[in-house]
């Protein structure tokens, strides 16, 4: 089981919350699943960059960033050598740090 804790985010997500899950899949697909909104308005074929995260731990255990996403990230928020797009990271046996930041492309809070 991978424990996931995904940092408070002031309106997403205000006291943060630890999930746990069992099989591959994305950050987004999980946190979707435990009812946490990231934004993804281009519905996850990494097209926007409104799904990004910063992972602060686990990073080296996702799947490798393709140029894609790569090309994609260059236009996020907050950019950080740790940033990928959740609905493009792949979690493996890890537990993971998100973190969600403050501001996306698609609104300002
Ligand atoms: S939802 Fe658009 S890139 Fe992830």
């Amino acid at each position: 089981m991978i424990k996931i804790f995904f940092l408070p985010h002031k309106t997403i997500l205000p006291k943060g919350k630890i999930v746990y899950h069992r099989s591959k899949d994305s950050i987004l697909n999980i946190a979707l699943k435990n009812g946490i909104n990231i934004n993804h308005a281009c519905e996850k074929v990494c097209a926007c960059t409104t799904c990004h995260c910063i992972i602060k731990k686990g990073f080296n255990s996702l799947n490798k960033i393709n140029e894609l996403e790569s090309d994609m990230l260059d236009k996020a928020w907050n950019l950080n050598f740790k940033s990928r797009l959740s609905c493009q990271a792949i979690i493996s046996d890890k537990d993971l740090i998100i973190k969600i930041p403050k501001y996306n492309i698609n609104y300002v809070n």
